[in-house]
């Protein structure tokens, strides 16, 4: 199949969408920006159209997709009820970041729910994501545009990296603003829970719903069962093995990389450093890339997958990355880095 690459960063985009849109109708598949990485969507209304999702990302079938939407009345036809608290968390954070579980109808296929019977909705704020969804009047399941397993797509070109000749379709919007994917918060039970952190953070939500949000925990293990079926596979992961250097002490994490860094270089590896502006200039490895600035946590968002996207290019064999400890940016940023690294972490 040969894959079609269509510019939507301009006004005059209208026939790239009603394109899109009519493929989508179709039951084919178009990746497209949201605010947050790209998105692999398909009609989520058939049950086909999930199914080759799945199968272009070689993505187990039990992970569930998320429906996004370009209207509120949509809402009525995709959840069972709409909670209280889940009603106000979509009017303070939609079109925006936010993805919520509620009770799913009858209507959505148990294919793209992976058998739950709660369903994951947004709305998206890119403008061409909007347009998009508007155009085609389904709701469009999406995972992130990636191969499974890897870091999520912030660039169409990522994109392309991965499924280019596997979807017949990729809407071009530049680079993504936010960088990592929506915050997710289950309304099906008595409290609010956030499944993934993202840019919308716990403070923010306690704040528009008057009531507590709970955090659940930050490494799930392969033998429990995880609330977000997603969390439980390997992520975002470069290709080189990825190693975590975490402590509150800036100079002793910096110390133990270099130290790190100089053995593996002994034993003949090449090595790679994830810095950030304030301390790229410190190292001595064969690839430093600055992830960002620490003062300015939403730069690490956006750049995070496409640095992990980078060390794949520059073919080493081993990275050592800063943690960022903090309970905004940070917690979304470390929730990623700790999946990537396949928790392999060590504390100064
Ligand atoms: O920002 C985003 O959310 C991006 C863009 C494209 O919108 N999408 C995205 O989709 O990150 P995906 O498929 O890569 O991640 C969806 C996550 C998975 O961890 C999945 O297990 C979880 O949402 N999920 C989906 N439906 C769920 C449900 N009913 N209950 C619990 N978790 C669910
Ligand atoms: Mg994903």
């Amino acid at each position: 199949m040969k894959t079609i690459v269509r510019n939507v960063e301009n006004k005059d985009n209208k026939e790239a969408i009603r394109e899109a849109a009519g493929l989508l109708r179709e039951g084919k598949l178009v990746a497209f920006p949201t605010e947050t990485v790209y998105g692999l969507g398909g009609s989520g209304w058939m049950e086909e159209a999930a199914s080759r999702i799945y199968e272009a990302k070689g993505r187990p079938s039990d992970n569930p997709l998320i429906l996004h939407i370009g209207s509120m009345e949509m809402i009525d036809e995709i959840a069972s009820c709409v909670p209280g608290p889940a009603k106000k968390a979509m009017d303070a954070f939609w079109p925006g970041p936010l993805t919520v579980i509620l009770p799913k109808s009858d209507k959505v296929p148990y294919r793209v729910t992976g058998g739950l019977d709660s369903v994951a909705v947004r709305m998206p704020s890119h403008p061409a994501a909007l347009a998009l969804l508007r155009e085609a009047g389904v709701p469009v399941a999406a995972p992130s545009a990636n191969t499974s397993g890897r870091p999520s797509p912030t660039k169409a070109e990522h994109v392309v990296e991965d499924l280019d000749g596997k979807i017949p379709m990729v809407l071009d919007g530049g680079k993504v603003e936010v960088g990592v994917e929506s915050t997710i918060v289950d309304f099906t039970g008595e409290v609010p829970v956030i499944l993934r952190p993202g840019k919308i953070t716990k403070d923010e939500l306690e704040k528009a719903l008057s009531t507590e949000v709970l955090m659940s925990t930050l490494s799930v293990k392969e033998d429990t069962v995880p609330r977000a079926p997603g969390m439980k596979y390997k992520h975002y992961a470069p290709k080189a093995q990825l190693v975590l250097i975490l402590g509150e002490d800036r100079e002793k994490v910096a110390e133990e990389i270099t130290k790190r860094v100089r053995d593996c270089r002994e034993q003949g590896m090449k090595t790679g450093v994830i810095a950030t502006e304030e301390t790229m200039g410190g190292y001595d490895a064969d690839e430093v890339i600055s992830v960002g600035s620490r003062s300015h946590m939403e730069t690490v968002t956006a750049n995070l997958y496409d640095v992990l996207r980078e060390f794949d290019h520059r073919d080493v064999d081993v990275i050592f990355s800063e943690g960022f400890e903090g309970e905004e940016y940070e917690e979304a940023v470390m929730n990623r880095l700790v999946k990537a690294a396949g928790h392999q972490m060590i504390r100064v």
